[in-house]
């Protein structure tokens, strides 16, 4: 289906858009690529520009979850009134497929923008958008466990692996559809995976905490 294609690329798009490196670069000329842990997400925002644009970013990343989810609530109650959506397909049953390829197409674009060389963040603020346009119960759970690890530990690395290993089992608590479920499970380790320079600092125990500082690796 062209229209279901078009969705999907748009919402590569819209998770392409790169917030954190916009901001750091129109604020301070600096390219998040090149600081900190070289990731352009809200933390790194945060570590290199301070509180306010790590808060902008982190609320403009996760609106691009939640708009990448829109988008496809909007195809299968536009289309069909305008005939764009072939009778034999069944809106009930795509649906939740076109939301999860549309929520993994946002956190790809995040990680890997096309408008930055496919650099990006680790899709953490955008991934809970997608959770909270999904089920607000999963998002606010999803967040929850993110919160709780983050106030014990002060590592928000830490605390975002953990929120990812949860949001499965979360979509499984709620009775989520299966394609949710799944989208719990390879979303989820996408996320953990793009982590994998983080898991090796804390294994190290060499993780920055919130507030200290994070030489990029050569
Ligand atoms: O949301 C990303 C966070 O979990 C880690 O970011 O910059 O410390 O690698 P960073």
């Amino acid at each position: 289906l062209s229209l279901c294609g078009a969705v999907l690329v748009l919402a590569y798009l819209v998770g392409s858009t790169p917030t954190g490196y916009t901001v750091a670069k129109r604020l301070k000329g600096i390219d998040l690529r090149e600081v900190g842990s070289g990731s352009t997400g809200a933390t790194n925002v945060l570590r290199t520009l301070g509180k306010g644009p790590g808060a902008f970013v982190l609320m403009i990343d996760c609106l691009k979850g939640v708009l990448a989810i829109a988008l496809v609530w909007w195809l299968f109650n536009f289309a069909p009134s305008q005939n764009l959506i072939p009778s034999e397909v069944n809106p009930q049953l795509w649906q939740p497929w076109m939301v999860i390829l549309s929520g993994l197409a946002a956190i790809l674009g995040h990680s890997k923008s096309i408008f930055l060389g496919f650099a990006g963040g680790k899709s953490v603020a955008t991934g809970l958008g997608i959770l909270l346009a999904m089920n607000w119960q999963v998002g606010l759970a999803t967040f929850g466990v993110f919160a709780i690890v983050v106030a014990i530990s002060r590592m928000v690395s830490l605390s975002s692996i953990t929120a990812a290993i949860g949001v499965s089992l979360f979509m499984v608590l709620v009775h989520q559809p299966l394609p949710y479920i799944l989208f719990g499970v390879v979303g989820g380790l996408y996320v953990i995976l793009r982590h994998s320079s983080n898991i090796g600092r804390i294994l190290a125990g060499t993780e920055p905490k919130l507030g200290q500082n994070l030489q990029l690796e050569a």
